[in-house]
């Protein structure tokens, strides 16, 4: 007798966890013939697969067989350290001062998302983040049961009058003890491609600290901050966070290195990293510690380093013709901002429906292209607008590119307008 997820008494957590949208997404966009301009991945072509393969065997042979050993559960001493001198050169030296026993490395960053929404809400707890912001952690939070309180952002990131008059009507509605959260992307955010600016950075800091009524953690998600195209770097809001009291700060070697070693790391105000560590202990007890020890080697060696600017080059590169292939083909059709890093560019079709029942979806799909609707993107997809999309030149080669942007234009071409979005 075959039995049925429904037969078994799940938790109301499981019952919570719905099918990501962006799963069927990906499927389709391995499909032959498909370009998918979706799927948030890297660059392949430069990956280090060629480099690694090279210093491997030393890697192996000068770190001993304990990098095949269990590893230490809030993740590798020297790589840590790392983290925090990498920070000190960004973000100023007092970094260096930071007890080790504040940062943590984790399964990528998304694993340390996942910690610390278990550590901060309970079901009906209130989580702050921007309207678009980024859509797995929606998923995340989804699961928790949190309550999603979505903040419009512009050019210069999430708007902090709005922050401030959202966290007033929370607390007027006697819920301050239950915002838990505010999440923000910093850096080339996904799916915007913008960054807070940095007086913003301060002023959310400022909000944040100066109600005595709410107490959240901000939870500074810096994922994109290494790939930027242009030389400046701007200080994080963790930086602003003097007795590094209010904000979490994470990063992540994915983006800037590899995804398939699925590390990430976070610098955690002192209460929250001694729960952080029990709760990792109960995930894991420690992330894989032969791809940390790697990383630790490759910045040693200066692999990292050199890498990071390859991608920068590579992205800035791949970014500019998306922009010159929108400008060709998709002019009078759309609207997008060049973003200044990252992987995406954002784009409004006014007057369209991109959600995955439109008929645009349907029309790129029998063109062969994907995006990611931009609904899949607001903590509340029925609220928010339906006609952005997001597009992700990571892995797409310049032919993709190119071809894919000229599909998406000929399938907004025969894509009759529709009536809601305009
Ligand atoms: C904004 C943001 N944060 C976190 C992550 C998680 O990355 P990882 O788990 O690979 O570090 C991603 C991945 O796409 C992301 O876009």
């Amino acid at each position: 007798m075959s039995t049925t997820n429904r037969d078994f008494p799940i938790s109301a957590r499981a019952e919570r966890a719905t099918v990501q949208p962006i799963g069927e997404l990906m499927a389709k966009g391995a499909e032959k013939d498909i370009i998918s301009l979706a799927a948030g991945l890297v660059d392949e072509e430069t990956l280090p697969a060629r480099q690694i393969a090279a210093l491997f065997a030393d890697f192996i042979r000068e770190r001993g067989p304990k990098v095949l050993q269990y590893g230490v559960n809030e993740g590798l001493h020297s790589l840590r350290r790392k983290v925090l001198d990498r920070l000190a050169s960004s973000d100023g030296p007092s970094a260096r001062d930071v007890p080790l026993s504040r940062v943590m490395l984790s399964t990528g960053s998304q694993q340390m998302l996942y910690i610390l929404t278990e550590i901060m809400v309970d079901p009906g707890d209130i989580v702050i983040t921007a309207a678009p912001t980024y859509f797995v952690y929606l998923g995340t939070l989804q699961l928790a049961g949190a309550r999603i309180v979505g903040i419009p952002a512009d050019e210069d990131g999430m708007s902090i009058d709005a922050l401030e008059s959202a966290i007033d009507g929370i607390v007027k509605a006697g819920d301050g003890p239950r915002l838990k959260l505010v999440y923000v992307t910093t850096y080339f955010d996904n799916p915007s491609g913008v960054s807070l600016s940095v007086e913003r950075r301060r002023q959310l800091l400022r909000v944040v600290q100066s109600s005595g009524a709410v107490h959240p953690l901000v939870i500074e998600d810096a994922a994109y901050r290494e790939l930027s195209f242009g030389d400046a770097d701007t200080p994080s809001i963790w930086s602003f966070d003097d007795h590094g009291a209010n904000v979490a700060h994470l990063g992540t070697f994915s983006k800037p290195f590899s995804p398939g070693l699925r590390t990430g790391f976070a610098v955690l105000p002192r209460a929250i990293a001694e729960k952080a560590s029990i709760l990792k202990c109960s995930h894991d007890f420690g992330s894989a510690n032969l791809t940390q020890h790697l990383i630790d080697y490759c910045i040693e060696r200066g692999l990292y380093d050199s890498n990071v600017e390859v991608l920068r080059k590579t992205y800035a590169a791949k970014c500019a013709l998306m922009c010159q292939c929108l400008e060709r083909d998709m002019r009078g059709l759309a609207l997008w901002r060049a973003p200044g890093g990252g992987l995406y560019v954002w784009v409004d079709m006014p007057g369209f429906n991109t959600g995955p029942s439109g008929d645009l979806f349907a029309n790129c799909a029998s063109e062969g292209v994907i995006y990611v609707p931009g609904q899949f993107s607001y903590p509340d997809p029925a609220a928010g607008p339906k006609s952005k999309m997001r597009l992700c030149f990571g892995p797409a080669t310049a032919s993709d590119i190119e071809r894919g942007i000229g599909r998406l234009a000929r399938a907004a071409r025969r894509t009759p307008p529709s009536g809601g979005a305009r």
